[in-house]
């Protein structure tokens, strides 16, 4: 992931007197840069394509004496004949810009988006605030789904890449809001899914945790989950919302941490759609749509599961480096390789482990030492990423394993808590004496319903 894109200021919404924000979360186009290195001033704007059109944009720039250090352009998201262009300046030509700033908004037909600039040193990375934010960085992969490495099962199998690069394409183009489009899977692709659906489903009833078989004969009757149909993600993720709130996102390749933890923040699952090489189904090296819908999809759908994974997801909002991979190492071992107790039993939750069939196996024997959950000491657990796990954490359940990541985010170093509005589906920073008040007043108004509701039991 380019540091440029991770180290900036997420946390810079400014108010006016009237308490009206100047400028919308979700479209937060004026960013501080706060690398190490040196910091610097982030700005969008939109030129109409036309001939020329950029050159004269960038006169302005060069009038003003400011240097850019970076440029970026890309097609507009809202209009077809538009280009968007990316620009990084020193923060010492904050004023210049000011200047500049103004001049593009007379001489360009496109708009100039500005929101509040700090020039204090900020050092909070950047995190999206709503939920359309995690637009922004959905493209931001670090390596394109259609590219294989040479021990990939299909490396040396043109049709699969050019298959992969379809559903990379689908991903790419792919905007919150929008329906996930729908894909006609082949027949070797469904051949492929049904020797691994069917193997799996042998192994539910005695390996999977209670939930994972609570939910899965709702996901057969509800969003075709059979041996020879690959449910479509659009389907699924209507099921998802229904039941916790959960929503799937294509995703075109691998995300960084931060930004696929992220994602969990707004109870939002980047999920990958192809599937994988149909020369070895019991082999992937990477997640595919096997790992998510068989592994993933079934607890997303139980609350307190996903309660459990949106808290990491807030914990890694706004967090250092060194804390998200704590939390990404805390994912590891919950929501792909967890184990939980289940009664006098222990049961596997964990995805990696639900959607292999060898591991699935393989966990419950008494080869791999389990230790309890414990954040402050799982977070800093090595681990393998091509083996089976020799070590895996035992949750006591998701409540409790739930209680233990909220306390270890509250040892996270940030200047502020976060907590998530579902109405607005959007961040709240909790960081003024309103929001405290507001946060202070909604739940004076969820325990008056509490109290009403003891009092009719009585
Ligand atoms: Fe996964």
């Amino acid at each position: 992931m380019d540091a440029a894109h991770k180290k900036v200021n997420g946390n810079n919404e400014s108010e006016t007197g009237d308490g009206e924000k100047r400028g919308r979360r979700g479209s937060m186009y004026l960013e501080e840069e706060t690398s190490n290195k040196s910091e610097v001033i982030s700005c969008i704007f939109s030129i109409k394509e036309e001939v020329g059109a950029l050159a004269r944009a960038l006169r302005l720039f060069e009038e003003k004496g400011i240097n850019l250090t970076h440029i970026e352009s890309r097609p507009s998201r809202t209009n077809q004949d538009q280009y968007e262009f990316f620009i990084n300046v020193d923060l010492s030509c904050s004023q210049a810009l000011d200047d500049v700033i103004d001049g593009l908004r007379k001489q360009i037909s496109g708009p100039v988006h500005e929101l509040s600039r700090s020039k204090e040193k900020d050092t909070v990375p950047w995190f999206p605030n709503d939920i359309q934010d995690l637009d922004r960085f959905a493209n931001q992969i670090l390596s394109y789904g259609s590219e294989l490495d040479a021990d990939h099962p299909g490396f040396t199998d043109p049709v699969y890449r050019m298959r992969r690069k379809e559903f990379a394409d689908i991903a790419y183009n792919y905007r919150h809001g929008q329906p996930i489009p729908r894909v006609e899977y082949t027949e070797d692709e469904r051949i492929t899914w049904s020797k691994v659906f069917q193997e799996l489903k042998t192994l539910y009833p005695t390996h999977a945790c209670r939930e994972h078989n609570r939910v899965f004969p709702l996901l057969e009757k509800y969003c075709g989950y059979r041996p020879d149909n690959i449910p479509q993600l659009e389907d699924v993720s209507h099921f998802l919302q229904s039941c916790t709130g959960f929503r799937l996102r294509p995703v075109a390749g691998l995300l960084s941490s931060r930004d696929f933890l992220a994602g969990l923040a707004f109870r939002v699952f980047h999920s990958t759609q192809y599937i994988r090489h149909g020369s070895r189904p019991t082999y992937t090296p990477e997640p595919d749509v096997c790992h998510e819908l068989l592994g993933h999809v079934p607890l997303f759908a139980d609350s307190n599961f996903a309660q459990f994974s949106q808290e990491i997801g807030l914990a890694s909002l706004g967090a250092p480096d060194e804390y998200i991979e704590k939390l990404a190492t805390v994912y590891w071992f919950t929501v792909e390789f967890g184990l939980c107790k289940q009664g006098s039993e222990i049961k596997a939750y964990g995805a990696g482990l639900l959607s292999s069939f060898g591991e699935l196996q393989y966990c419950l024997t008494d080869k791999p030492k389990l230790q309890p959950f414990d954040p402050n000491k799982t977070s800093l657990q090595k681990y393998p990423i091509t083996e089976y796990q020799p070590i895996y954490f035992v949750a006591e359940s998701f409540e409790d394993a739930k209680e233990k990541v909220r306390k270890f985010a509250a040892t996270i170093p940030r200047p502020f808590t976060v907590r998530y509005n579902p109405y607005t589906q959007s961040i709240e920073v909790l960081d003024n004496t309103k929001r405290l008040r507001n946060l202070a007043d909604s739940i004076s108004s969820e325990m008056g319903k509490l109290c009403e509701a003891l009092q009719k039991f009585q």
